[in-house]
């Protein structure tokens, strides 16, 4: 370098370090996805491949797909099959452990929770659609008690993707968890007040954990069945299960290859 000193280009070369650090450059990511049929697909997608020799404790039926994808290191963490049941391991309770899990072992730099939900025709949502969430909450730990119902209602933010958003051109709106796939009617209430188009057995709790291990947290969530409609949520939602998946996954695709590259702040 014919115009600087070694000292200058010492110090420019610390400072570019010190600027790529504090820059949030985005490394590691975990994505949570709570039923089989919906994370094979990107798994697929996404080359990744079953890590036999998992960090989690012995006899969990959590599993994570790992590889690197666009110079990403991706996660898929699935709560895997309940072991007496074998049935996908869905709902708060599962999402929550393994996302602790998952934080714990692998630091990621960003969380997304993909999956499928019911929304709510009247808030615009149409079967197929796919949804990020600007904001989520539960809906049934209903503690009336004054400060106390506001904990049970768990309200966290998605971390704010305003250039994402535009990029990709996602539709936004509230996300509503709780931990059943039926809707009675104090349930309804609530998540009318928690003013929601979407509603999911997960979002809420990945929220929680996210927030208090302080990862940054994006929300996914196709629609499978219209909740204010006339078919019975449990045959709508197995009926488009398979289908709404491949929107489902094609999105989360497009939002990986998004991140790719880019800093948690430039999202
Ligand atoms: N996942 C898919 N559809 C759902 C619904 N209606 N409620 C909760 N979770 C869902």
């Amino acid at each position: 370098d014919p115009i600087h000193t070694e000292d200058e280009n010492n110090s420019n070369q610390e400072i570019v370090s010190a600027v790529s650090s504090s820059d949030n450059h985005i490394s590691t990511i975990v994505i949570i996805i709570a039923m089989q049929t919906e994370a094979l697909p990107l798994v697929d997608t996404f080359k990744l491949t079953e890590d036999r020799n998992s960090p989690f404790p012995k006899g969990t039926p959590w599993v994570r797909y790992y590889g690197s994808y666009k110079g990403l290191s991706v996660n898929i963490l699935w709560p895997g099959k309940d072991a007496a049941l074998g049935v996908d391991s869905v709902g708060t309770v599962s999402a929550s452990l393994v996302t602790y899990a998952a934080i714990q072992a692998l630091h990621p730099d960003l969380v997304i929770n993909a999956g499928t939900s019911g929304g709510f025709k009247a808030k615009g949502a149409c079967i197929g659609d796919v949804y990020v969430a600007s904001e989520v909450a539960f809906h049934d730990r209903r503690i009336p008690i004054p400060v106390f119902d506001l904990y049970g209602v768990g309200v966290r933010q998605g971390f704010s993707t305003p250039n994402l958003l535009k990029e990709l051109n996602l539709k936004v709106g509230k996300l509503s968890t709780g931990d059943s796939l039926d809707m009675t009617p104090l349930d309804e209430a609530s998540i009318v007040a928690n003013d929601a188009t979407v509603k999911d057995m997960e979002g809420a709790a990945v929220a929680y954990v996210a927030d208090l291990l302080k990862v940054p947290a994006i929300f996914v969530k196709a629609v499978t069945d219209i909740i204010d409609g006339d078919k019975p949520t449990s045959e709508e939602f197995l009926q488009n299960l398979t289908a709404v998946t491949v929107a489902l996954d094609k999105t989360v695709a497009r939002v990986v290859d998004y991140i790719s590259g880019k800093s948690i702040s430039e999202l």
